[in-house]
């Protein structure tokens, strides 16, 4: 699959659907997307999917935010957009690259993993202080955040 990635300077409604997918909170989604480097996924030039990148520690750089298209998921895209982070962080002379989900996010802690992350920490009740809202996922109320780690 022939996926391009732009690094983007302004978001359009489209690209704050799939970085709101992935993180409710528009107020941390705006702070990140200035810090960080965002960027857009195309695939025969209709958007497939966003990516922020957010160097946290000296060395460290963190994905905060990883979207796929509903219509274009469990297709392979999301797994090609994290080795685009693990080459770019690479490249990039980082050491670590970071990422962090919901306890309830089953199918994404999978594929973290199955990439080469490790679980490193657990932010217990995470989305507790830092959500308004209430998450459910999966069934299942949404505290904790699993925090997990790729060496590079
Ligand atoms: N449930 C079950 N399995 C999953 C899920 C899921 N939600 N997501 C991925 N997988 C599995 C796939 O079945 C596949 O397994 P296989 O290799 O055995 O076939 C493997 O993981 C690779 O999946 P991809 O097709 O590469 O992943 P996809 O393109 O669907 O993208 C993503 C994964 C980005 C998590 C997508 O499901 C999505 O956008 N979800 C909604 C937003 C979200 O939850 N983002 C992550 C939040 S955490 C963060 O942003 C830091
Ligand atoms: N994968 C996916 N979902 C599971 C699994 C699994 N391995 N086990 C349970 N579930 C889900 C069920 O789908 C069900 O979901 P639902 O309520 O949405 O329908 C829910 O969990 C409850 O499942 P039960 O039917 O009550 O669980 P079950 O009788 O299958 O027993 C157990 C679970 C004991 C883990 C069983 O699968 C087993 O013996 N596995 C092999 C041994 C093992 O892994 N033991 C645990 C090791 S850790 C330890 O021992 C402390």
């Amino acid at each position: 699959m022939n996926l391009i990635f732009n690094e983007l300077t302004q978001l359009t409604d489209p690209h704050y659907e799939l970085l709101l997918d992935a993180d409710p909170s528009k107020k941390l989604v705006d702070d990140y997307t200035h810090r960080g480097f965002t960027y857009e996924v195309t695939l025969d030039k209709k958007l497939v999917g966003t990516i922020v990148l957010l160097p946290t520690r000296p060395e460290t750089l963190e994905i905060v935010n990883i979207a796929v298209e509903p219509n274009f998921q469990k297709q392979g895209i999301g797994q090609q957009m994290l080795d685009f982070a693990i080459n770019y962080a690479k490249k990039n002379y980082y050491r670590t690259l970071e990422i962090g989900t919901g306890s309830t996010s089953i199918g994404q802690l999978y594929l973290y993993q199955k990439v080469g992350f490790r679980i490193s920490s657990i932010d217990t009740d995470f989305f507790i202080h830092h959500y308004s809202e209430e998450i459910v996922e999966n069934g299942l109320v949404l505290r904790d955040m699993i925090r997990l780690r790729l060496n590079l």
